[in-house]
């Protein structure tokens, strides 16, 4: 392992504040220049780990599950604390083979003609979302539109009844980042095992009378020997709000603020002479929501020169990879018509994100909704950035859209 501590690499990556007192770009440019791999050290409360943070180096982690393991979990700091208790069961944090059917019986579900339908709805609630707020005066874009996106797409793919759809948002709002370091952990838990208990309560019936939504897919499927445990279901339906929320949130959010701070890019999309999807993945890797994923190494291995230990817990930061000098040009300039553009905003290898034909479909219509009715924005407050070391984004984003074609 690594022993020398350069003052970058003494930042405690175990600390939110850390993200939101430093500057993370230049903070990775930085690790990047002295070492794209070392050794976290421990600190009073959490043990060591290794950070990955060049582009090459984290892409080829992703490609080794072998080596690099996802059951114990993939975020730092479930890491730090202990097992994920719904490892081995939860599609995100399973190895193969348990991994492999999983995900096959998943992506089942989202087929071409569940995705289209689900898509279209994006469009149209984005379309609405954004023509009712241009020209109404300054707003926050967090809580006015970015909120009513991700939650409701991800309960059209579960067929989640409307009825029902209220109080799961709630639940969900109880569980995510906090805004604050004193947020309340057990409120948090407790939330969480609503949800499960309610995935639970609706496999259960689901079972019985089966559609052609994710929840009646796994309630009715028949893993090794028998049907999956009802449990497990429930796990693997709230495993998409976990992967989809939080994550498609920020990335529109960012995609706000990253435009009007912007007005060249934002001209060159308005007036066309950027395609949408290009924009799309340069405002994916400029926003790069999901900061780090992480893995536990299996066996003895090296990553860029080092030498990881089995049982080493291994970072992989997305955000750095996706600034990495080496892949990028000029990667801390947003530049929407880049291309090719090889951000692992959406990881790579086996882990690669489920969700993203829908997260690219959020922006998209995102985008598109802009260009259509809105003429340029205004940021009128300071954005609050969310207190994570995992997700990067605003809670709020106090802004106003100028509506086409008028003063
Ligand atoms: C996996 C990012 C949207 C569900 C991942 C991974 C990343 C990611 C980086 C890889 C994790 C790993 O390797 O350990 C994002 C971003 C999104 C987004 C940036 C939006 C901009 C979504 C949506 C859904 C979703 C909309 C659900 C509808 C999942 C799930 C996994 C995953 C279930 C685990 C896949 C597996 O382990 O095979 N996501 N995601 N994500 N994502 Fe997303």
């Amino acid at each position: 392992m690594s022993t020398a501590v350069s003052p970058v690499h003494s930042l405690d990556l175990t600390d939110p504040a850390t993200f939101v007192t430093h500057d993370p770009r230049d903070f990775w440019r930085e690790v990047r220049r002295r070492e794209t791999v070392y050794w976290h050290e421990a600190t009073e409360r959490h043990p060591g780990f290794w950070v990955v943070a060049g582009h090459a180096d984290v892409q080829s982690a992703y490609n080794n599950p072998e080596a690099l393991s996802s059951a114990r979990g993939t975020v730092l700091d479930v890491l730090l604390r202990g097992d994920d208790s719904a490892g081995g069961r939860m599609l995100a944090v399973s190895d193969r083979p348990r991994h492999r059917l999983l995900r096959n019986l998943m992506q089942r579900a989202f087929s071409p003609r569940v995705l289209h339908g689900v898509a279209e709805r994006i469009r149209q609630r984005t379309t609405s979302l954004v023509g009712a707020m241009t020209g109404t005066g300054p707003f926050d874009f967090a809580t006015q539109i970015a909120e009513h996106i991700p939650m409701q797409t991800i309960c059209d793919l579960l067929s989640i009844p409307e009825q029902d759809r209220q109080q799961l948002l709630e639940w969900n709002k109880r569980t995510l980042s906090s805004p604050t370091p004193d947020a309340d952990e057990l409120d948090s838990l407790s939330a969480r095992n609503e949800i499960v208990l309610y995935f639970m309560e609706l496999a259960d019936e689901r079972r019985l009378r089966p559609g052609d939504d994710v929840v009646s897919m796994l309630a009715t499927a028949v893993m090794g020997d028998g049907v999956l445990p009802l449990e497990d279901v429930a796990l693997n339906c709230y495993s998409l709000i976990l992967g989809g929320d939080e994550s498609s949130r920020m990335s529109a959010i960012s995609t706000i603020r990253a435009l009007a701070e912007h007005p060249d890019q934002w001209q060159a999309l308005r007036e066309g002479r950027v395609p949408i999807d290009i924009a799309v993945e340069e405002l994916l890797r400029w926003a790069t929501p999901a900061m780090h994923f992480a893995r536990t190494a299996t066996r003895d291995l090296v990553i860029g020169g080092k030498d990881v230990r089995a049982g080493d817990i291994v970072t992989l930061w997305n955000t750095s990879a996706n600034d990495d000098e080496t892949v990028f040009e000029a990667p801390g300039d947003l530049n929407l018509s880049r291309t090719p553009n090889k951000h692992i905003s959406f990881g790579h290898g086996p882990h690669f994100c489920i969700g993203s034909y829908l997260g690219r479909s959020a922006l998209n219509a995102l985008l598109r909704s802009l260009v259509e009715s809105v003429a340029d924005f205004e940021l009128v407050g300071e954005p609050t950035r969310i207190y994570s070391n995992f997700l990067f984004g605003y809670r709020s984003l106090p802004v106003r859209f100028r509506p086409r074609g008028r003063g």
